[in-house]
């Protein structure tokens, strides 16, 4: 009787923790935004998601979801209390929009470390906070991807891609207490690639670094991209039957069931596998 007690308390769900995730690359232009974007609309299916720009320099999330930011988070004092103001995006998504462009809007370390304990403080009521970052190691992207409890990092199959994606890797491997990582592929033309840069990067960060990071697959590259960002919108909506959505779609459901990035097996996701299972 008193194993069948503890056994059912061990089994009642205790309050459920936000997840905070990054998507990061060495290299600019790679995908993040979309990928941020439109990961983050999945997830709010059935997830309660902010999504926060944190591309210091040129956020342009606004742009991509068609809303219009209140403000951007950057001019909220949260040492002395304040809280920044949220754009809703849809029920269940917010965006803390960034400031934008004009060239002053890179927060020194110590605001954007108080800005992150606010936000880890205040953000129960979601269930993921997702980071959109800027290109490479500013210190500031570092300190958010060293807050964060995921990392995805997105890279293109080109050899300058890679290089930067190793770096970057490096930085976050040396930490004692690192984020979960994944790589994640775009823009890959051939689903080859995909295996062959996988082994490649794990046989490098195994060697050098001791620790190779989780592998999300591909994306391919793919016109409806272009037309959901054309149209200020998400795949989810102008094309929820296409191949790419149902990667995001599945990479989504993947996260809402509780697997971190790193356990996710990129042949459950991947463009080509579904394909194949489709035809099958
Ligand atoms: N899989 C894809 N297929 C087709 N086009 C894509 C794909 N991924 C991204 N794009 C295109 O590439 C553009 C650049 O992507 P995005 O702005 O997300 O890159 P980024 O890494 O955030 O860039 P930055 O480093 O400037 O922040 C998108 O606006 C879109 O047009
Ligand atoms: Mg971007």
């Amino acid at each position: 009787m008193n194993n069948r007690l503890n056994h059912l308390a061990g089994s009642v769900p205790g309050p459920r923790r936000t997840r905070f995730l990054a998507v990061t690359s060495g290299k600019g232009g790679v995908g993040k935004s979309v990928i941020a974007f439109n990961l983050a609309d999945y997830l709010s299916a059935s997830s309660r998601v902010l999504l926060v720009d944190a591309d210091f320099h040129a956020g342009n999330l606004h742009l991509l979801a068609n809303v219009v930011p209140a403000a951007g988070w950057q001019g909220t004092d949260f040492a002395g209390g304040g809280h920044p103001v949220m754009t809703r995006i849809n029920d269940r998504l917010e965006l803390l929009a960034s400031a934008g462009t004009d060239g002053h809007t890179l927060p020194d370390v110590q605001t954007l470390t108080v800005f992150l304990q606010h936000l880890r403080a205040q953000a129960s009521a979601y269930d993921f906070v997702i980071f959109d970052t800027s290109t490479g190691i500013l210190p500031q992207t570092a300190s958010i991807l060293l807050s964060v409890d995921e990392v995805i990092l997105v890279t293109t199959p080109e050899l300058t891609a890679l290089s930067n994606s190793y770096a970057l890797y490096k930085v976050l491997a040396g930490k004692k207490v690192r984020p979960a990582i994944a790589l994640l592929v775009n823009h890959e033309d051939r689903s080859d690639q995909l295996a062959y840069i996988k082994d490649k990067f794990d046989a490098i960060t195994g060697q050098f670094l001791g620790h190779t990071p989780g592998f999300l697959g591909g994306m391919g590259h793919d016109r409806v991209m272009v037309e959901a960002v054309a149209g200020q919108t998400s795949l989810r909506r102008i094309a929820p039957e296409h191949p790419l959505s149902a990667v995001f779609a599945v990479l989504a459901a993947r996260l809402a069931a509780g697997v971190t990035v790193d356990q996710i097996l990129w042949e459950t996701i991947n463009i080509n596998a579904l394909v194949a299972d489709i035809r099958e």
